[in-house]
């Protein structure tokens, strides 16, 4: 049986203030016990979440990584190493807005997701199509081919301890959720790419979906066989919504 989980991705969201508030509201919240519970402040933040969070039973992660780990002559960059010290057990690996925005192709995202499981933490492989290629009907094509990039170069045996999200990225930020129809096709289509290589593996690893998830239709894609849990973006935001997700997920 999977365990479900619940993240927040707050992306570039957050003062001091903003987030002690924040973390007073999700330390108030009564969670379910069987669902894993994560938030990823920007890395400013980081230290001061963990802080904050200390005794709760909601882990820490980083929205992004170096390349490398360790520490080097890098300048701007945070490395898993540094990430896992202060108290991160996860980071985001791929985000649509780090490949769209900020340019990151599957090699280096390769090495981000090898970083990361180098300094002991748990990569959430970030996948998803355009609009535009889910119109062109490429869909499982492009998503194959974002997931098939790790399994190359580092092997099935990977995600034994990783997690997958599927975020369509016409349905970040847009209100536009993907139907827990169209998720589920996704889902299952990267489960059985993994269980061409492993079927065990397949069968353990854990499907979040991310993309306009609210506690209004987190319910019907949580339902669905293959989604194990939800990554958050804006809804994340607000402790009593994210609450309900998180409470969605331990149904
Ligand atoms: P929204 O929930 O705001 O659509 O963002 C999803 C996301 O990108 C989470 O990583």
């Amino acid at each position: 049986m999977r365990r479900p989980m619940v993240a927040g991705n707050w992306k570039m969201h957050g003062t001091r203030a903003s987030v002690a508030e924040l973390i007073e509201g999700l330390a108030n919240l009564a969670l379910p016990g069987g669902v894993d519970v994560a938030v990823f402040p920007p890395s400013l933040h980081v230290s001061l979440v963990v802080d904050c969070l200390e005794g709760q039973l909601i882990s820490v992660g980083a929205q992004n990584c170096a390349h490398q780990a360790g520490q080097g002559a890098l300048t701007g960059e945070v490395s898993s190493t540094q990430l896992a010290d202060a108290g991160c057990k996860f980071v985001l690996v791929g985000h649509s807005e780090r490949r769209q925005v900020m340019g990151e192709s599957n090699e280096v995202l390769n090495r981000k997701f090898e970083a990361a499981q180098a300094a002991g933490l748990i990569p959430i492989l970030c996948i998803g199509e355009t609009l535009e290629e889910r119109e062109a009907g490429k869909t499982l094509e492009v998503v194959g081919q974002q997931l098939g990039s790790i399994i190359e170069e580092l092997g099935v045996g990977a995600f034994v301890n990783a997690v997958i999200a599927y975020e369509p990225v016409w349905a970040i930020g847009t209100g536009l959720t993907a139907s827990p129809e169209q998720a589920q096709e996704v889902h299952a289509a990267i489960r059985a790419q993994l269980r061409q290589e492993n079927s065990e593996v397949a069968q353990g690893v854990r499907l979040l979906y991310g993309g306009s998830v609210k506690a209004a239709n987190a319910v019907e894609l949580f339902g669905m066989p293959d989604i194990d849990g939800g990554l958050i973006g804006g809804a994340s935001l607000n402790a009593d919504e994210f609450g309900a997700i998180i409470r969605a997920a331990g149904n």
